[in-house]
C-alpha cells in the first residue's frame, strides 16, 4: 500500500532524472550530502568485486564531477562491517552480494536485508545504513545480487545527478550542481521483465564505419569500450557487434575480454552461430558453408569458436542460414536438426556437459521460421528468438503451445534495414508507439527471455534505442497505452530539463509520428497529393511547424545543451522537413510545368534550395562539436529507384517551361480536374475550395472572375505579375449558404484573365442535418473518421477498447485490451460505434485503415467486423495467413505505406446511421475509417477528418 502511494506520489513529481524509477537522490535535501559539503563522498569498493564494477565505480567517480566539478574519491577495500571506516565524510558503499566483504559482513550483521533481490538477475538495492562501520555513522548501501545488478546500481545513481546515459554518444549535457544528497529511502530494483535486452550493430557502412575508421581506426576496442559503457547506463546487456565486414573476436583480441570485463554478455546476429562472424568463414574455415557438403570443416570451425569464447559470458545463436544471410540452397529441415545436434554436442564438450546451463538462442528467421512450422523440433534450452518483418511488425509470437518452453523467447526487431521493401538507414523513422504496441504485445505473450533491436549505425536511433531498452527493463513501467507519451516526457526531461520537457515531448512526438507515415527512402514526389485534400501542403506545414518549434526550443537552450538537442531532436526534424520539401516543390514542378506555368520555375527553384540544404545539413552535423560526428550523415537516402541505396543522392528530375512564349494565362482548380470542376462543396466540408490563374508568359495580365452572388471568389480581380513568383494567383471560393439555392446546384465561375476565358463548375449542395444529430457528416461524397472520436463504445467483463495516442499516420490507434483476450464474436463482443449523417443513397465502400501489423498466431488472424445499423457484420479478414517465412501478399503495400487497408461495401440510404465497428483479436489497430460515398480522392492519408457535430 505505502509502495504504491509512494508510486502515484512519485510519479507526479516533473524532475526525476532517473527515467521512470524510484528517486533515491535530491539536489535540495537528503539524509546524507554527497557533495556540495565540507567533505566530498568517497565510494567504498571491495577489492574482490569484479572488474566491471570496480571500473563501473570509476564512472560514477568521474560523473560526480561532471556535474559538480569535483570527482568523488574511490577506496578499493577488503575491510568488514566490523572494520574502522578508512573515511569519516560522506560515504557511498557499493559491492556485490558474495563478492564483497564489507557488504557481505552489513548483510551478516543484519544492517542490510537483501532477501528481495538475493540469489535475482540484475538486481540491486540501495538505502541509507546507520552505523555501517566503526566511525561512520551512515553510509548510502548499494548492494547488487549479481554483477549488472551492482553495475545498475552504480549507474542509478549516475543517471540520477544528471548524468545521462547518452552523455557521450548524443552529447547530453549534466546540469552542474552545487550540492547533491542522498534521500533515506529503501529501494530495490529488478530483476528485469526481460532477461537479455540488446542491440544489433547492422548496416553500419557507410556511416558508422566511416566515423568508426576516422576516429578509432577500426572496430577495434576504444570503440567498442564507449558502446560496452553506454550499454550498461542503458541498463542493457547484451551485444550483436558489426558484421558486415569485421571479426569482433579477432579486429582486436581485447574484444571480447573487455565486453566481458565490463559486464557485457556478447552474442553473435542471428545468421552466425557460436561466436563465430561471417567474415571468419572464408578466413578460417575450409571449404564453404554448406553443411551438406562440408560439415566436418564447419564443425572444426564452430568449435574453435567455442573454445576461443569459452572464457567469456556469451549468448551462444545457434542454428544455420546460408552464406551471408541467405537461405541456404542445400538446407533442410533434417540437415537443420543436424546442425543444431552438433553445435549442441560441441557447446556440451567446450563449455559445459549441462547445456541448460549455457545461454542459447535460434532466431527463426525467414525460411528457418518455415521449417520450425513444419515441425522442425528445436530442443527445449535452446530460446526460440522470433523476428519481425524486418520493418518493425512481429511475424510470430509464442503461442499457448509454447509459452512454457525452458528457455522461453524472445524477439529480433529492427530500426532499420537493408533490403525490401526498400531500405531505411538514414535517420530515424520509429514511431514510438508503435513499437511500443508490438513490445507490449510481445511481452503480454511471454516472449521475455531476450529483447534484440537493429540500430544500424546507433546514432542518430538514440531515442528509440532508449525507449526499447527501458521497456525491457521495466515492463510494469509502460503497461498502458499512454506509457509512451510519459516515457517520451521523462525522457526529455532528463536529457534537456522540466523546462523545455513538454515542448521537446511534443515535437519528438509529433515527429515520430510524422516519420513513420513513410520512410524517408520510399518518398518521391508521387506521394502527398497536391491537389486532393491540400494534402501536400498540410503534410509541409506540419513539418514546418515541428521545425519552428523544435528551433524555439534549440534558442532557448544553454549552449552546452544544443549539440544534443541538434542531434537528437533538431537535426531530424529540419532533415524531414526538407525531404518534404524537396518532394512537394518537385510534384509542383511537374504539374505546373505541364500547364506551361511560368512559377513551375519558382517551384524547381525551392527543390533545389532543399536538395542543397539537405547537404548543409548533413555537413552541420559533421562539424558539430570539432566534428565529433564526422562521417555519421554519410548515409545517401534522395534517389532511391529499388531496394538498395543509390550511389550518391540524386537530384529529382524537374522541368523549365520556357517563359517567353506569348501563351495566354491558364485556369487549375482544386482537386486537379482536367475539365475544371471543382469538389462539390456543402455546409459540413472545407470552407472554401481553389482555383489557381497562373501566367504562362513572360508577360503580366490582369483577372477577373465573376460569380453568382452567394458565391465569394477572394481575390475577385488582380494582376498576374510576370516575371515573378506572383505570377500566379490562388483564388479562394466560399459560399454564403443562406444565399445559396436550396439542394443540389451548379454554379459557374467565369474567370477572364488576359485573353483566357475559362468556365470553373461547382456543384453545391444546400441541406442541413436534423437538429437532433450528433455525429459525423458527409462532405463531398465522403465521410472520413479518427477511430478514436467513436459515439460510443462498448466493453464485456473481460475486454475494452483503448485508445493509443499518437499510433497511426494521422491522430491514434483504438484497439483491443488486454493483449490476452480471447477471440472475441461479433455482433454480440464490444463494438465501437460511429453516428454519421449520409446525403448520397448508394453502395458505400467502406475502407478501414489499420496498424500494418501481422499475425503472430496463425491460428487467430487479425480481423475484424464491420456493418450499418443492424445489417449483418461483414468480416474483414485483412491479413492473409501464410508460411511463417512467407509473408502475406499485402505485405509490401501495407510495409511502404505503414498501414494496412482494407475495404468493405454496404448499401446506405440518406440519413442518419450507426457505423459498427469490432475488433475481433486483440493487435488489430484502428487508424482511420474512410466511407466513399463515391466522392474520395487520391491521396496518402486518405481525406482528412469529416465534421463533427
Ligand atoms: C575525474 O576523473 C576522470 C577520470 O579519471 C578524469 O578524467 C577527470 O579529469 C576528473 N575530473 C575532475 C574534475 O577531477
Ligand atoms: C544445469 O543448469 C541449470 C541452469 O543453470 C541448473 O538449474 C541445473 O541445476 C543444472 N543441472 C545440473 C544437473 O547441474
Ligand atoms: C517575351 O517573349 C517574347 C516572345 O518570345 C519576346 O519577344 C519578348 O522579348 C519577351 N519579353 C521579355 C520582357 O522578356
Ligand atoms: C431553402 O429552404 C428553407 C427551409 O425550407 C427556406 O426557408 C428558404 O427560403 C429556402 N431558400 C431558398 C433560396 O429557396
Amino acid at each position: 500500500m505505502a509502495t504504491s502511494l509512494l508510486l502515484v506520489i512519485l510519479s507526479l513529481l516533473p524532475c526525476i532524472l532517473g527515467l521512470g524509477q524510484i528517486p533515491t537522490i535530491s539536489f535540495t535535501q537528503g539524509a546524507i550530502q554527497l557533495a556540495g559539503g565540507s567533505s566530498i563522498a568517497t565510494l567504498f569498493l571491495g577489492t574482490d568485486d569484479y572488474p566491471g564494477v570496480q571500473r563501473a565505480g570509476a564512472d560514477l567517480q568521474a560523473d560526480f564531477g561532471r556535474v559538480t566539478g569535483k570527482n568523488i574519491s574511490v577506496k578499493t577495500i577488503a575491510l568488514t562491517a566490523a572494520d574502522t571506516s578508512p573515511s569519516s565524510g560522506p560515504v557511498i558503499i557499493v559491492g556485490t552480494i558474495g563478492k564483497c566483504k564489507l557488504i557481505d559482513t552489513l548483510i551478516s550483521s543484519g544492517k542490510i536485508d537483501v532477501s528481495k533481490i538475493q540469489g535475482k538477475w540484475e538486481s540491486f538495492q540501495s538505502q541509507i545504513v546507520a552505523d555501517p562501520m566503526t566511525g561512520l555513522a551512515s553510509a548510502l548501501v548499494i548492494a547488487g545480487s549479481d554483477k549488472r545488478g551492482t553495475i545498475y546500481g552504480i549507474y542509478d545513481v549516475s543517471e540520477q545527478i544528471g548524468v545521462s546515459p547518452w552523455y557521450w554518444f548524443a552529447d547530453v549535457a549534466a546540469v552542474q550542481q552545487s550540492q547533491i544528497y542522498a534521500l533515506d529511502t529503501v529501494k530495490t530494483q529488478g530483476p528485469p521483465s526481460v532477461k537479455y535486452r540488446g542491440i544489433f550493430l547492422n548496416d553500419e557502412q557507410p556511416a558508422l564505419t566511416n566515423w568508426v575508421n576516422q576516429k578509432y581506426g577500426g572496430y577495434n576496442s576504444g570503440f567498442y569500450v564507449q558502446v560496452f559503457e553506454l550499454l550498461l547506463r542503458l541498463r542493457a546487456n547484451y551485444l550483436w557487434p558489426t558484421m558486415w565486414d569485421s571479426m569482433f573476436s579477432l579486429d582486436d583480441t581485447k574484444n571480447p575480454q573487455l565486453a566481458d570485463s565490463y559486464g557485457i554478455v556478447m552474442g553473435t546476429s542471428h545468421t552466425e552461430p557460436l561466436m563465430r562472424s561471417t567474415k571468419e568463414q572464408s578466413k578460417y574455415m575450409s571449404g564453404s558453408w554448406d553443411w551438406k557438403g562440408n560439415k566436418n570443416n564447419i564443425v572444426k570451425f564452430l568449435t574453435d569458436g567455442a573454445k576461443r569464447n569459452k572464457p567469456y559470458e556469451n549468448l551462444w545463436t545457434m542454428g544455420m542460414r546460408g552464406s551471408g544471410d541467405t537461405a541456404s540452397p542445400t538446407l533442410t529441415a533434417d540437415l537443420l536438426a543436424d546442425v543444431i545436434k552438433s553445435q549442441q554436442a560441441i557447446l556440451s564438450s567446450t563449455i559445459s556437459s549441462n547445456l541448460s546451463s549455457i545461454p542459447q538462442m535460434w532466431c527463426l528467421y525467414k525460411e528457418v521460421g518455415g521449417y520450425y512450422e513444419s515441425g522442425l523440433k528445436v530442443p527445449d534450452d535452446i530460446t526460440l528468438l522470433w523476428s519481425d518483418d524486418n520493418n518493425g511488425n512481429m511475424q510470430r509470437l509464442p503461442i499457448p503451445s509454447e509459452v512454457n518452453r525452458q528457455a522461453g523467447a524472445g524477439v529480433y526487431y529492427h530500426f532499420d534495414y537493408v533490403g525490401d521493401p526498400r531500405n531505411y538507414k538514414w535517420i530515424n523513422t520509429i514511431s514510438l508507439e508503435k513499437t511500443w504496441e508490438q513490445m507490449h504485445l510481445t511481452y503480454e505473450r511471454g516472449a521475455r527471455e531476450i529483447w534484440v533491436v537493429n540500430v544500424g549505425d546507433l546514432k542518430p536511433l538514440e531515442i528509440p534505442i532508449s525507449h526499447f531498452l527501458d521497456m525491457g527493463y521495466d515492463m510494469s513501467l509502460y503497461g498502458s497505452p499512454e506509457s509512451t507519451q510519459t516515457w517520451i516526457s521523462q525522457w526529455a526531461t532528463r536529457e534537456f530539463g522540466a523546462k523545455v520537457s513538454a515542448a521537446t515531448a511534443s515535437v519528438v512526438d509529433r515527429y515520430g509520428m510524422y516519420a513513420n507515415r513513410r520512410k524517408y527512402e520510399l518518398l518521391d514526389s508521387s506521394i502527398y497529393s497536391i491537389v486532393n485534400y491540400d494534402e501536400g501542403d498540410t503534410v509541409l506545414k506540419q513539418w514546418e511547424d515541428l521545425v519552428a518549434d523544435a528551433q524555439a526550443i534549440y534558442d532557448s537552450l544553454s549552449t552546452a545543451a544544443q549539440p544534443s538537442f541538434f542531434e537528437m531532436v533538431l537535426h531530424p526534424s529540419k532533415a524531414g522537413y526538407i525531404l518534404h520539401q524537396l518532394y512537394v516543390a518537385t510534384a509542383k514542378n511537374a504539374l505546373y510545368a505541364g500547364q506551361g506555368r511560368v512559377t513551375a520555375a519558382t517551384q524547381g527553384d525551392i527543390a533545389v534550395k532543399a536538395f542543397a540544404a539537405d547537404a548543409a545539413l548533413a555537413t552541420t552535423y559533421h562539424q558539430l562539436l570539432g566534428g565529433k560526428w564526422n562521417h555519421m550523415m554519410d548515409q545517401t537516402h534522395i534517389g532511391y529507384t529499388y531496394w538498395q541505396q543509390p550511389d550518391r543522392n540524386n537530384m529529382p528530375k524537374l522541368t523549365y517551361p520556357a517563359s517567353n512564349t506569348q501563351k495566354p494565362p491558364g485556369v487549375a482548380v482544386d482537386g486537379g480536374s482536367s475539365t475544371k470542376a471543382l469538389p462539390q462543396m456543402d455546409r459540413y466540408g472545407p470552407k472554401s475550395r481553389w482555383v489557381d490563374i497562373y501566367s504562362a508568359s513572360n508577360s503580366s495580365s490582369s483577372f477577373t472572375v465573376t460569380t453568382d452572388p452567394w458565391v465569394i471568389a477572394t481575390p475577385s480581380t488582380g494582376t498576374l505579375k510576370t516575371p515573378g513568383s506572383a505570377a500566379d494567383q490562388r483564388v479562394l471560393i466560399s459560399i454564403d449558404w443562406e444565399k445559396a439555392p436550396n439542394g443540389t446546384s451548379t454554379s459557374q465561375i467565369k474567370v477572364v484573365a488576359g485573353s483566357t476565358t475559362a468556365t470553373v463548375s461547382l456543384p453545391l449542395l444546400n441541406t442541413q442535418i436534423p437538429s437532433d444529430f450528433s455525429g459525423f457528416v458527409e462532405s463531398d461524397k465522403t465521410i472520413s473518421i479518427e477511430p478514436e472520436h467513436y459515439t460510443s463504445a462498448t466493453s464485456s467483463s473481460s475486454v475494452s477498447y483503448g485508445i493509443i495516442p499518437g499510433y497511426g499516420r494521422t491522430l491514434s490507434g483504438v484497439t483491443l485490451f488486454p493483449a490476452m483476450a480471447a477471440t472475441q464474436s461479433p455482433p454480440s463482443s464490444p463494438r465501437s460505434t460511429y453516428n454519421i449523417h449520409v446525403f448520397t443513397a448508394t453502395t458505400a465502400s467502406i475502407t478501414v485503415h489499420l496498424a500494418p501489423s501481422l499475425n503472430t498466431d496463425s491460428t487467430r488472424p487479425l480481423a475484424y467486423s464491420i456493418s450499418i445499423d443492424d445489417a449483418t457484420p461483414t468480416k474483414a479478414q485483412y491479413v492473409p495467413v501464410t508460411k511463417l517465412g512467407t509473408l502475406p501478399n499485402t505485405w509490401t503495400e501495407s510495409t511502404k505505406n505503414a498501414g494496412a487497408q482494407y475495404t468493405t461495401k454496404h448499401a446506405v440510404t440518406a440519413g442518419s446511421h450507426v457505423l459498427n465497428l469490432w475488433a475481433i483479436e486483440p493487435g488489430v489497430v484502428f487508424q482511420k475509417i474512410v466511407v466513399d460515398l463515391g466522392g474520395v480522392r487520391t491521396s496518402y492519408l486518405g481525406p482528412p477528418e469529416s465534421m463533427r457535430v
